[in-house]
């Protein structure tokens, strides 16, 4: 049997479907699809106030669903309504399978908000020990290889006051790594960075692509969505508007995506 033509025994990393999204009035999302397969790398691009970061602080249960539904694992995380009219009821996780699912995502922010009184060591420390009740030794051994990991092993017992921007974030993916997630979330990762610091930013992200991170990445970079991408996807106004492998970005098909590119690249 090939996996091709079957979805038996298949689960997608996060599978969303038709994700809405309202503050009040304002309509955010509407109508949002998309899967990420397991040990791939998807690149969100889109124009500022496409929803883009909305998207992802909903699969990160930092926000909640006011329509449709999101799965990690095969698993729908945060709530979604079921049946009609008034028949409708509202169906929810607890508190634990919250957490449970949230444990399998690390997210990475524009803004790195290391703590400033802490050194790299203690800020990737910190949440093993705090959130997971780690054994402060074995959290050290941990940090001190997530900090090898993103190439800061000789940077232990830097603040982050003494420490680059581009440092201070690659800082922030070892803290993400340390809670040892399935799937990395970035919010442009880059977009706060002096244009020299963006490249070891990149690096990093694209050797845990290597070793097989299931990874979502809005950002501008496209020289990065073009290399490190598996999937590509094109927001505008909340919704998809254009989707598919890296290619799309040579050949885009919409005429929004094409003025997008011609403006960014
Ligand atoms: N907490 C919020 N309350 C009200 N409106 C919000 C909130 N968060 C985001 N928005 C609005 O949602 C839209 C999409 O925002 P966002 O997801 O940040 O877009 P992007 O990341 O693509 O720039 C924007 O119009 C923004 O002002
Ligand atoms: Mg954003």
């Amino acid at each position: 049997m090939t996996a091709t033509n079957s979805n038996s025994g298949h689960v997608p990393a996060i599978e969303a479907k038709q994700v809405h999204k309202a503050y009040g009035d304002l309509h955010v999302l509407k109508g949002v699809d998309l899967t990420v397969e397991p040990g791939t790398v998807t690149v969100i691009l889109g124009p500022s106030g496409s929803g883009k970061s909305t998207f992802l602080r909903l699969i990160n249960q930092l926000e909640t669903l006011t329509g449709g539904e999101i799965d990690v694992d095969g698993e729908m995380i945060g709530y979604r309504w079921e049946g009609e009219g008034k028949k409708r009821h509202l169906q929810t996780l607890n508190d634990k399978q919250v957490a449970a699912q949230r444990a399998k995502l690390g997210m990475v922010f524009q803004k790195f908000n290391l703590f400033p009184h802490m050194t790299a060591l203690q800020n990737v420390m910190e949440a093993p020990v705090q959130v997971k009740r780690m054994d402060k030794k074995e959290a050290r051994e941990l940090a001190i290889k997530e900090l090898q990991r993103v190439g800061l092993g000789e940077r232990l017992d830097y603040y982050p006051a003494q420490l680059s921007g581009g440092q201070q974030q690659r800082v922030a993916i070892a803290r993400a790594l340390a809670m040892q997630p399935e799937i990395m979330l970035f919010d442009e990762p880059t977009s706060a960075l002096d244009p020299e610091l963006v490249g070891e930013v990149l690096s990093v992200m694209r050797s845990l692509a290597d070793e097989g991170m299931t990874m979502i990445v809005v950002t501008h970079e496209i020289g990065f969505a073009r290399e490190v991408a598996d999937q590509v996807v094109f927001m505008d106004g909340g919704k998809v508007v254009e989707q598919g492998g890296p290619e799309i970005i040579t050949n885009p098909t919409s005429p929004r995506f094409k003025e997008f590119l011609q403006h960014v690249l």
